[in-house]
């Protein structure tokens, strides 16, 4: 196992590599983070797959994108596996050092070993039921679990694919999922649970920070069933740890299609309301836009007012992930890539423009007559 965590020193001798990237690093939770960070999540669970990532994950490590998302169930564990492979090569050769890197992942969702087994219920019931790690009532939608025995199964799972000592930060995957099953009450019940199992985690050195990662929970109506609310989590992760708690750290999709983070004025803070960004802004939450490219559909067929507003770059991928990294409130935009070439169009990006300045990107709600 690779020991150690990103540093603050490292992380900025890893960008001072990188000073074609105008702009690329900021502050993240004390440290420096690409504003482009390589996710792992879509593509078959196969060695095609795995090749693919393992090239563009060196690709990404080796040109200034030093921020890697995962989750144990991505492609059934084989995305940290490769991760894993990838982490123990480069440091080995001495390309990067392991305190350069953050590695962020996610526990909550079921995962097989690789592939789907023959028998996925048998698969389940034999190596998690009969084990004990979970009980029929722990699981929400037949897939989803956030009990201290469950996430710390994964945890170690995790800390055993990713080769690493310690996981930099560590979400709670959709933890929203439970809201469609149990009241508010038993869900803060079940997120105070995990929180301080996550605080042990912490005091143990096998996290660094911990967080959520989300799909609709920070984007719905505060008045909806699945809602996830800043303040209220805060709130728990200050009853169970006081002001020295680790809850830093959460992930929501944003890009050009999906932009409530920003447009919606969904959470509170004290008696302020503001949108998921003010608030973790306002928190000094770390805060990483997942699905940059919706999952790939706003990679072309952009409207022209992009290009009008992002000139000098040379693709639709290229102008979602300025938009998404350009945003106040984002510190890192992810983006799914399995191909070596997708990683050098973003690194291209980086290079050619560093992240438009609010004025830039207000042009994209000008009229157009008013855009120059
Ligand atoms: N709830 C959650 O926690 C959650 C949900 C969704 C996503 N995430 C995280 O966020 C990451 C990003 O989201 P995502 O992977 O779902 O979707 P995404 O980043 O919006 O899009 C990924 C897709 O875009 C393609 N692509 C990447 N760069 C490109 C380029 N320069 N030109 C053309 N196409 C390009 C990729 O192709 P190739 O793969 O072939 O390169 C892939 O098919 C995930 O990998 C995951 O780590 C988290």
């Amino acid at each position: 196992m690779l020991r150690g965590r990103a540093t603050a020193d490292a992380t900025t001798a890893y960008a001072s590599r990188f000073g074609n990237l105008q702009g690329n690093f900021r502050t993240m939770l004390g440290i420096s983070a690409s504003s482009i960070g390589i996710g792992t999540y879509l593509g078959e669970p196969d060695t095609e797959t795995d090749a693919a990532y393992e090239a563009a994950l060196s690709t990404a490590l080796g040109g200034g994108i030093n921020l890697v998302d995962t989750a144990v169930n991505y492609r059934f564990q084989r995305s940290e596996r490769t991760i894993g492979k990838v982490l123990a090569a480069m440091t080995a050769a001495g390309t990067i050092k392991r305190e350069e890197i953050i590695v962020a992942t996610k526990g909550g969702y079921l995962t097989f070993d690789g592939e789907v087994p023959a028998d996925p219920r048998g698969w389940f019931e034999e190596h998690f039921v009969r084990t004990g790690i979970v009980t029929a009532g722990d699981l929400v939608e037949g897939s989803h679990c956030m009990t201290p025995k469950w996430l710390g199964t994964m945890l170690e799972m995790s800390r055993a694919n990713l080769g690493l000592e310690t996981i930099d930060i560590y979400y709670i995957h959709n933890p929203e999922t439970q809201l469609s099953e149990v009241s508010r009450g038993v869900f803060l019940s079940r997120i105070r649970s995990a929180f301080e199992m996550l605080e042990a985690a912490v005091a143990d050195g096998k996290i660094g920070v911990y967080g959520i990662a989300t799909w609709n929970g920070l984007r719905a109506e505060a008045t909806e069933r699945g809602f996830l609310s800043l303040d209220e989590l805060w709130r728990v992760a200050h009853e169970v740890a006081g002001d020295a708690h680790h809850f830093r750290a959460i992930q929501l999709p944003y890009n050009l299609a999906m932009p409530e983070a920003v447009t919606r004025s969904n959470q509170t803070v004290g008696n302020q309301k503001g949108s998921a960004l003010t608030v973790a802004s306002a928190m000094g939450l770390g805060v990483c836009a997942s699905a940059t490219l919706l999952q790939g559909r706003l990679a072309k067929g952009l409207p022209t007012i992009l290009a009008e507003t992002f000139p000098g770059l040379t693709s639709d991928a290229q102008r979602s992930i300025q938009f998404v990294r350009s945003t106040p409130g984002i510190n890192v935009a992810l983006v799914g890539m399995k191909s070596a070439e997708h990683v050098r169009d973003a690194l291209a990006a980086a290079a050619a423009r560093p992240p438009a300045s609010v004025e830039e990107l207000m042009k994209l709600y000008r009229p157009a007559d008013e855009r120059r």
